[in-house]
């Protein structure tokens, strides 16, 4: 039997209300008026007639000569959802083009940076000054403190901060560093999580991994994973035994304070306290991997949002506004070991770079204005309920959840709170409301296992078109 949609939104959102739901009804917010409201593009979709994708499948064709796949990351390739992926021209605010002409309402906000929308006018005449001054200096710049500053003082557990080039290198640099401090070799990661593609933590990865079927990857030595402890996210007797069997062995624990690379899985009350509590009862580190929820959650990211804080955080997407971009940030005493303030080495060529850093301060500058984060949790909220009533009207088992721009649903009863649980959702059932919805104009991320984000670019009508959409479309799957 389906949960109420109610009981769904509640069953994943049961952390978020307890933990800090705003007090303030959510119909208060409107879209803050100096957002992205509706740039016209050419083709609108009310008035887009004839649905093709020729062209799309003409590029990719030749894209699939060219590179492994057709794409340079796996998920794009749609293996998931079927078909061929759609191929696009441009983006602007909520919306994104296709080389056909089609537009969508887009919820990947490519993967997560786009929360402001997307080409923000602010960000790209931000852009162009400094290009003026030069694409890279590999030299310190005053932008460079900008952004390390904002971050500072938004993200409670970042005392200093190291500015990469992508999650991957975040990821790999903190968990160098929680070694090199703990003097321990040990992590303990959750299954369905994904930290980047760095040999130590491709295993029970989630996302294009698990999209793809592939168990782990070939390539990576035994050696390079032999350190890497697994439980199931949300199951914290599961952690405590990995403690009792590696007694005084573990440097760090690494997690998704919630998941987004299993589809949408908000921690159980209590989860991340206890998992908290018992790294520093065990002179281990706790690593929060915030590349996704990092100032998506709330400025301060999930550890603001959940009054937790972590020893390390790892950044990314967000605080590069759309430009590549990555950071790992913690306690001062624990920083001052990366070189050069000390011995740990990690470096970068295109590190701190001025495009990145420009984009990134002003993407974090509009997120700070007031009714950013309300308004992106009225949003999100009206869109999930509205897709979990139009499912359950139509017959469908769909369970599913939000925090404030992040949300997700699954073709299964729920309560989802691990990777085991999401693999229970119909994911064939998922790639005919993907294609439909795609026909529709609305671009979801082409997996079951990936969640899905607003921006303070969408609009009402954005959701009501959505909801209307998936109506249509959950009663012909
Ligand atoms: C939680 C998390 N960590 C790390 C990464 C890796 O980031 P990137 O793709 O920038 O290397 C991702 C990417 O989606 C992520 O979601």
């Amino acid at each position: 039997m389906a949960n109420s949609g109610a009981a769904a939104v509640v069953g994943f959102g049961l952390s978020c209300s307890s933990v800090k739901l705003s007090q303030t009804p959510i119909s208060q917010f409107s879209q803050p008026s100096r957002r992205f409201c509706g740039v016209k593009m050419a083709v609108s979709l009310d008035e887009k007639k004839n649905f093709t994708l020729k062209k799309s499948e003409e590029a990719f064709n030749a894209a699939k000569e060219l590179m492994p796949g057709g794409v340079n990351s796996p998920v794009r390739a749609f293996k998931s959802v079927g078909g061929q992926p759609i191929v696009i021209d441009s983006v602007k605010g909520s919306r994104m083009r296709d080389i056909d002409g089609n537009e969508y309402i887009d919820y990947v906000g490519s993967w997560g940076p786009a929360i402001i929308g997307h080409a923000d006018d602010e960000v790209l005449a931000a852009l162009a000054d400094t290009m003026k001054k030069g694409t890279s200096f590999g030299a310190p710049c005053l932008l460079e403190n900008v952004l390390a500053e904002m971050v500072i003082a938004a993200v409670p557990s970042i005392e200093m901060v190291r500015f990469v080039n992508s999650g991957t290198e975040a990821c790999m640099g903190v968990l160098r560093l929680a070694r090199a401090f703990t003097r321990r070799q040990k992590i303990i990661k959750f299954e369905g999580c994904y930290h980047g593609h760095a040999d130590p933590f491709l295993v029970k990865a989630g996302s294009g991994v698990a999209t793809l079927g592939l168990p782990d990857s070939p390539g990576v030595p035994e050696a390079a994973t032999h350190d890497t402890l697994t439980a199931p996210y949300n199951d914290f007797s599961a952690v405590e035994e990995l403690f009792e069997t590696h007694k005084g062995e573990i440097a760090a624990i690494i997690l998704e304070p919630v998941v987004g690379n299993s589809g949408f899985i908000a921690p159980k009350p209590d989860f991340l306290t206890a998992i908290h509590e018992l790294t520093k009862d065990n002179g281990a580190l706790l690593i929060f991997d915030e590349v996704m929820t990092g100032f998506r959650l709330s400025y301060g990211g999930a550890q603001e949002y959940f009054g937790i804080t972590p020893d390390l955080t790892t950044l990314g997407k967000i605080i590069g506004g759309g430009l590549p971009v990555g950071a790992y940030g913690g306690r001062r005493e624990i920083m001052e070991m990366v070189a050069p303030a000390g011995p740990m080495y990690q470096a970068g060529t295109l590190s701190g770079n001025p495009l990145a850093m420009t984009a990134g301060i002003h993407t974090l500058k509009r997120l700070k204005e007031p009714g950013s984060y309300e308004y992106l949790n009225k949003i999100t909220s009206e869109l999930i309920q509205g897709i979990l009533d139009a499912g359950k009207k139509a017959g469908h088992t769909i369970s599913g959840g939000y925090i404030s721009g992040m949300f997700g649903f699954f073709f299964t009863e729920g309560p989802v709170y691990n990777f085991s649980d999401a693999k229970k959702s119909d994911t064939e059932k998922f790639a005919r409301f993907y294609r439909g919805m795609l026909e529709e104009g609305v671009y979801f991320a082409p997996s079951q296992f990936e969640a899905g984000f607003t921006s303070l670019a969408h609009t009402s009508e954005d959701i009501q078109h959505t909801i209307a959409a998936a109506e249509k479309v959950f009663r012909r799957i």
